[in-house]
């Protein structure tokens, strides 16, 4: 637990750091109970700030749950009088502009449950210290704008043999009383956060990559003994990304070697450590028998999403946490574009489009709302957000598309060569891509600065007389906590138009078919010449924009959209708009009390996508896929929980049932029964036949679930193993799912990602996710509540995927979230503040749910003093 509860740090109060830290040499005395860490910096005043004859200000080093044992500057013990010890760090008089300080603490990992810090998992020594977590492991100016020379040695017992840090490994010994002592150096200068440290008894593999300059560049891979098997497919996605950096960006890898290490206990995905990415062995581990294609994709993307940092992030920094999405936006629209041009480049845009519009929009209509740069902060670890991160990504995304391919790679150049080096804000990248282009980007820039989801309304006129066709797009973006008004954005629309027999149109004397519109006043109207008869408009290709899209589509239109649009993404979206059509009406007769009435068009049009063997199977599967009930939800104000359930049910049975021939069909067609391989074309097969699967078995035939039970049985890789286990498990007659969740388990027990698998099944269930068997879950011995892996597929699944258990009436779902949020906040404030989300979405809801929602918050609050993270977070939902 932190301190400085309830302190907001504000952007425009940002300093300059007073002194600066040439070289950091670290020793840590690993202990469990009681590590020794002594540190020795050679400090300097900042000549950026200093003033002539000036009397020189305290040096200021943060520390949080540090044990201090000696504090000595130049080689002399320093008098207590001269430091003083403050809540959240040190305060220290200085008497000289250069010094050398040395600082001994004692830590203790093996209590540190915050996973921040040195930590052990599974007994292993490991670190995360990104955002704010080196002032837990020693004193420390631990903010990004100090960037130094790092030495790490390590000194362990002989049952640690690995034992890792940043860099290149300079010394390596054995000390008198037979404990291993090794020394890392890392050549280039980094600020705090991207410090590691490895210690355990590890395996590795090993692999190598010739770099464009031609340096061989040693790659390692380092897990527990029984996990060595499972790292072909990261080695594989770090080469290609290596490569691929190279080819796109230019970037070249800088030192002789480049380490992973998987760890099963993490906060969040992985971390860029300079030269020792760390990993959360969910997304780094994998094998065909127990990993799914879902898995295998997110590995190649983050591996890859890692390793780009090692540009975007570590050798071109951020100046403070604020600059956030300098290197996250930015690394995630790289990482996108890599895994575009790895698989399938429309499937990609449309998976991350999706997580946009469930959540990301969400959160920038909710209480925690902020700008892709924000303005304050509480706790920093809140706001690696999907805002920071996703649309950050697309506002890189739009300079992406507003400037051109090339224009942009002159700005990232420029952008490289500028700051190497250097620690920096999102305005010079911004600027950096003007000045390699004489661009203008200034309206742009609101992108950073204004928080929210603009909406485009889109109306059209078209005379036959003239052949004149325009476009009138109108854009607002709704108030935001603490930001009222909102100005116009400049915001990239990418559009064509169809004729009547689907062709596209030239849209100006060029011949082009496709352009980007300007948008950047509040209200513009477009014109397009030479337009023989009424075009139909499609809008936003490829979610040019992170925007709402309004437009009065028939859903005749939006069926001709889905078989003719040449932009693959928009026929997913105009499916997409048909399906939501379709929900809504019937969410208006349920609410009326009406009998619901059968979605006729949406029906015919998912028949047309199933008949259509030229597409891609990975887009059609994208296509039948009904919107979430998150994303239902997010459509209107007044959420009615119970109605979206119920028409979301009897519109998949409906589809079901009418087109069963035709699922069955394609699932057979697709049944091939190849040795597995994670390349994209058999993904997308395996992706349309579990989702024919899936309605087969919805359809009630017993036939089907028969399907399901011989693909279970088969066994031959975990995608089609937890599709049909999924299958069974939601339709079959519940005795039987029983034994087949507990014949999967007895198979699994030992692969504790297996079991995660297995737990999450049973969470986000609809049928079988209730709170008594996540209740049961939590008690289950695979469980651990210290592991975040564990809860978030067991308690994340129930409160974040299971909108049907988690909203039930009687506010049970609630009230058990709340228990565990203030259970898990004293163990583990980061995730805590991660679960609470669902509750900050009352507001949302009617009134009989959002009166329990904000009950259960309440109750939260009320429970004593809760952490930094979680204190933010829940003040904010409630205030
Ligand atoms: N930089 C890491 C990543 O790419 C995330 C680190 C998150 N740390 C945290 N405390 N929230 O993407
Ligand atoms: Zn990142």
């Amino acid at each position: 637990m932190k301190d400085s509860q309830a302190r907001t740090i504000y952007l425009k109060d940002y300093q300059a750091p007073d002194y600066l830290v040439d070289r950091t040499d670290l020793t840590f005395d690993l202990d469990p109970h009681a590590t020794l860490v002594t540190s020795r910096l050679k400090v300097r005043r900042n000549p950026a700030v200093a003033r002539a004859e000036e009397t020189l200000p305290p040096l200021w080093l943060d520390g949080s749950d540090l044990e201090l044992l000696s504090v000595s500057v130049d080689g002399e013990l320093l008098p207590a009088q001269r430091y003083q010890e403050k809540p959240g760090g040190l305060a220290l008089s200085v008497d000289r502009a250069a010094f050398e300080l040395e600082v001994q603490t004692r830590i203790a990992p093996e209590a540190n449950t915050s996973l921040e810090g040195l930590y052990l998992s599974n007994g292993m020594y490991c670190t995360q210290c990104e955002a704010e977590g080196f002032r837990k492991i020693t004193f420390y100016p631990d903010r990004p704008d100090v960037m130094s020379i790092f030495t790490t040695t390590i000194v362990a017992p002989a049952t640690y043999p690995v034992l890792l840090s940043n860099g290149n490994r300079i010394d390596s010994t054995t000390t008198e009383d037979g404990r291993l002592r090794v020394t890392w150096e890392d050549p280039f200068a980094k600020p705090s956060y991207l410090f590691a440290l490895v210690a355990g008894d590890l395996q590795h593999v090993e692999d190598h990559f010739t770099t464009c300059s031609g340096r061989t560049v040693k790659l390692q891979l380092f897990t527990e003994a029984r996990n060595i098997g499972k790292c072909a497919h990261a080695m594989a996605s770090l080469k290609h990304a290596m490569r691929w950096d190279e080819e796109v960006y230019g970037r070249e890898y800088d030192l002789d070697i480049f380490m992973i290490v998987a760890v099963d206990h993490f906060n969040m995905g992985a971390m860029e450590n300079k030269g020792l990415n760390i990993f959360n062995s969910a997304c780094v581990l994998a094998s065909p028998e127990t990993a799914t294609d879902a898995a295998f994709q997110r590995i190649e993307a983050i591996v890859a999403h890692e390793y780009f940092h090692n540009w975007s992030g570590n050798r071109v920094t951020c100046r403070d946490w604020f600059q956030l999405s300098l290197k996250e936006g930015f690394t995630v629209f790289r990482d996108a574009e890599f895994s575009a041009d790895m698989n399938s480049r429309a499937v990609k845009r449309i998976e991350d489009v999706i997580l946009l519009r469930t959540s990301q929009f969400a959160e920038d209509a909710g209480p925690m709302s902020h700008p892709v740069r924000p303005d304050s902060y509480m706790e920093i670890s809140n706001f690696y957000t999907l805002t920071v991160y996703e649309k950050g990504a697309e506002v890189v995304r739009m300079i992406h598309t507003l400037l051109g391919e090339e224009a942009f790679r002159r700005g990232s150049d420029l952008y490289f060569e500028r700051h190497d080096g250097c620690a920096v804000t999102c305005e010079d990248f911004v600027v950096a891509m003007e000045d390699a282009n004489s661009a203008d980007l200034k309206q742009f820039r609101r992108w950073y600065s204004q928080a929210g989801t603009p909406v485009l309304e889109v109306t059209d006129a078209y005379s036959e007389a003239n052949g004149e066709y325009s476009l009138t797009i109108r854009q607002h973006t709704p108030a935001t906590p603490g930001q009222n008004d909102k100005l116009p954005l400049h915001i990239p629309v990418k559009i064509g138009l169809l004729d009547e027999s689907g062709s596209p149109l030239p849209l100006d004397t060029s011949g082009r078919e496709e352009m980007v519109l300007h948008l950047t006043e509040a209200e513009q109207t477009f014109t397009f010449n030479g337009i023989a008869s009424r075009p139909l408009p499609s809008l936003l290709r490829g979610f040019s924009a992170p925007v709402k899209l309004r437009y009065g589509y028939s859903s005749a239109q939006l069926q001709f959209l889905m078989r003719h649009d040449s932009d693959p993404f928009n026929r997913w979206d105009a499916c997409q708009r048909l399906a939501l059509d379709s929900l809504c009406k019937l969410q208006q007769q349920y609410r009326a009390g009406a009998a619901l009435e059968s979605p006729g068009t949406l029906i015919e049009g998912f028949a047309a996508v199933l008949d259509d063997v030229t597409l891609d199977p990975a887009l059609v599967a994208k296509m039948l896929s009904l919107p979430s009930a998150q994303e239902l939800a997010e459509q209107e104000g007044d959420i009615d929980a119970a109605a979206i359930i119920a028409v979301r049910v009897f519109a998949r049975d409906a589809i079901a049932k009418a087109l069963e021939a035709r699922f069955l069909a394609r699932y057979r067609a697709l049944d091939r029964r190849k040795p597995y391989t994670p390349a994209a074309e058999d993904i997308a097969e395996r992706s349309l036949k579990n989702t024919c699967l899936t309605y087969l078995c919805a359809a009630g035939n017993a036939d089907s679930l028969t399907l399901a039970k011989t693909q279970f049985e088969r066994g031959e890789n975990m995608t089609d193993t937890a599709a049909a286990l999924a299958a069974l498990v939601e339709f079959g007659p519940e005795e039987q799912s029983e034994n087949f969740l507990e014949a999967f388990y007895q198979q699994w027990q030992q692969d504790t990602q297996v079991v995660e698998t297995w737990f999450g099944l049973q969470s986000g269930s609809a049928k079988f996710g209730t709170l008594e068997r996540v209740q049961k879950l939590m008690s289950h011995p695979a469980f651990d509540v210290k592991n975040p892996n564990k809860v978030r597929a067991v308690v994340a699944g129930f409160a974040m995927r299971n909108f049907t258990q988690f909203h039930r009436e009687d506010g049970s779902g609630y009230n058990f979230l709340a228990d565990q949020v203030i259970a898990l906040d004293k163990l583990n404030p980061q995730i805590a503040a991660r679960l609470v989300t669902p509750l900050t979405r009352w507001r949302k809801y009617r009134a009989e749910e959002s009166g329990q929602i904000r009950a259960a918050l309440q109750r939260i609050s009320d429970s004593g003093k809760l952490s930094s993270d979680l204190y933010e977070v829940v003040s904010k939902s409630l205030g």
